[in-house]
C-alpha cells in the first residue's frame, strides 16, 4: 500500500484540532486551538460558545495544519472526523467541515468514534499486541475494554455514574481550583500527603467504577472540617482523593488483565495525563510483566492525531461513510 495520509478533525468539546498522520502511526503536523480560556470564567464548557468558536476557527486551523505539514488537500488520502460522543453543536461543525472537504477534494470520508480515537492515540506510541486491555479515563468516560484484534471492542466495565474526569473537576471546584481542575489536582497531589481518610470508590469484585460517592465524601469532609474550625490542607486532600481513585482503577484493571489473559495495557483519555496514575500503573505493570502503553501528554487529552490514527485503520478496512454521516452525541463503543 502506498503511504496513506489521513487528515483528522476533532471538535467534540472545547478544542478545535486538526492533524495529519502518515500510515496511522506517524504524526506529520497538528494544530490545536484551545478554548479553555474562554470557558474558564464559566467554570466549565458552555456548549453554545464552544460550537460558535469551532465555526470561527475551523478553516484557519485546517489551513495552519496543512501549512505546517507543507502539504495541500490534494496530498491527503482521506478525511477522518469525530462523529461522537461529544457536544452536539461542536461535533456538527467538525462533521460538516469534513463533508465539505471530502466533497470538494473527492476524498473518502471516515466518521470516527471519539473513544476509538483515544485508544488509537496509543498507535502513535507503539504497535498493539493482542489480546489487550484498554482503560479509557477521560472527562466523559471511564471504561475497561477488551480487544483481541484491531477495531474490535468488548466493554467489560464502565462507570455507573460520573466519569473519573468529572470527579477530578468537581473536587477541584470544591477547593476553589478553576476548570479544568485535573492538572492542578495532579500537581497538588505530588506536593501533599495521603492524610485524609476517603473511601475507595466501588471497592467490589465487578469491573465497574463509581465516582459520585467520592465526590460527596470530599464535599462532606470539607464541610465537617470547616464546622470544626479546621483549615483544609488542600494538597493533602488532593493526594488522599487521588490515592483512593488510583486504588479503584488499578485494582480492577490489573484483575481484568489477569482474568482475560492479556499481556498489554493501553491507557487513554485526558485523565491518563495524571502523573500519579501513570506512576502507579507503571510500577504495577512492571511487577506483573505487563507491557504498558500510555500516550505522551499531548495525545492523552483530546487531539486530532488520535482521530487520524483511528481513521487509518478504518481506511485499511474500507470503512467509509457517505454524506448522510451524522453526529451522535451519546455514541458508545
Ligand atoms: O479526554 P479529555 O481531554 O476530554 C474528554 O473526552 O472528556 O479529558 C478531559 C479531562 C478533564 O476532566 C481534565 O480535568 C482531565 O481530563 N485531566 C486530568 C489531567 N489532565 C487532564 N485529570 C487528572 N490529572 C491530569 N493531569
Ligand atoms: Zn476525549
Amino acid at each position: 500500500m502506498n503511504d496513506v495520509y489521513i487528515l483528522g478533525i476533532e471538535s467534540s468539546c472545547d478544542e478545535t484540532s486538526i492533524s495529519i498522520v502518515k500510515n496511522g502511526t506517524e504524526e506529520i503536523a497538528t494544530t490545536v486551538l484551545s478554548q479553555i480560556d474562554i470557558h474558564k470564567k464559566f467554570g466549565g464548557v458552555v456548549p453554545e460558545i464552544a460550537s460558535r468558536s469551532h465555526v470561527e476557527s475551523v478553516t484557519m486551523v485546517i489551513d495552519d495544519c496543512l501549512k505546517k505539514a507543507n502539504m495541500t488537500l490534494n496530498d491527503i488520502s482521506a478525511i477522518a472526523v469525530t462523529k461522537g460522543p461529544g457536544l452536539a453543536g461542536s461535533l456538527l461543525v467538525g462533521v460538516e467541515a469534513a463533508k465539505a472537504l471530502s466533497l470538494a477534494y473527492k476524498k473518502p470520508l471516515i466518521g470516527v468514534n471519539h473513544l476509538v480515537g483515544h485508544i488509537y492515540a496509543n498507535k502513535l506510541v507503539d504497535e498493539f499486541s493482542f489480546p489487550l486491555i484498554s482503560l479509557i479515563i477521560s472527562g466523559g468516560h471511564t471504561e475497561l475494554i477488551y480487544m483481541d484484534k484491531d477495531l474490535s471492542f468488548k466493554k467489560i466495565g464502565a462507570t455507573t455514574d460520573d466519569s473519573i474526569g468529572e470527579a477530578f473537576d468537581k473536587v477541584a471546584r470544591v477547593i476553589g481550583v478553576p476548570y479544568p481542575g485535573g492538572p492542578i489536582i495532579d500537581k497538588y497531589s505530588k506536593e501533599g500527603e495521603v492524610t485524609y481518610s476517603l473511601p475507595i470508590p466501588l471497592d467490589d469484585d465487578s469491573y465497574n467504577f463509581s465516582f459520585s460517592g467520592i465526590k460527596s465524601a470530599v464535599i462532606n469532609l470539607v464541610h465537617n472540617e470547616k464546622q470544626r474550625g479546621n483549615e483544609i490542607r488542600e494538597k493533602d486532600l488532593c493526594a488522599s482523593f487521588e490515592d483512593a481513585v488510583i486504588k479503584a482503577l488499578t485494582k480492577k484493571t490489573m484483575k481484568a488483565l489477569k482474568e482475560y489473559n492479556c499481556k498489554e495495557l493501553l491507557i487513554a483519555g485526558g485523565v491518563s495525563a495524571n502523573s500519579g496514575i501513570r506512576d502507579e500503573f507503571t510500577k504495577l505493570c512492571n511487577e506483573a510483566g505487563i507491557k504498558l502503553i500510555i500516550p505522551e501528554m499531548k495525545y492523552c487529552t483530546d487531539n486530532a492525531a488520535m482521530i487520524a490514527s483511528a481513521g487509518f485503520y478504518m481506511y485499511k478496512e474500507n470503512m467509509f461513510d457517505d454524506y448522510s454521516l451524522g453526529i451522535n452525541p451519546s455514541l458508545d463503543l
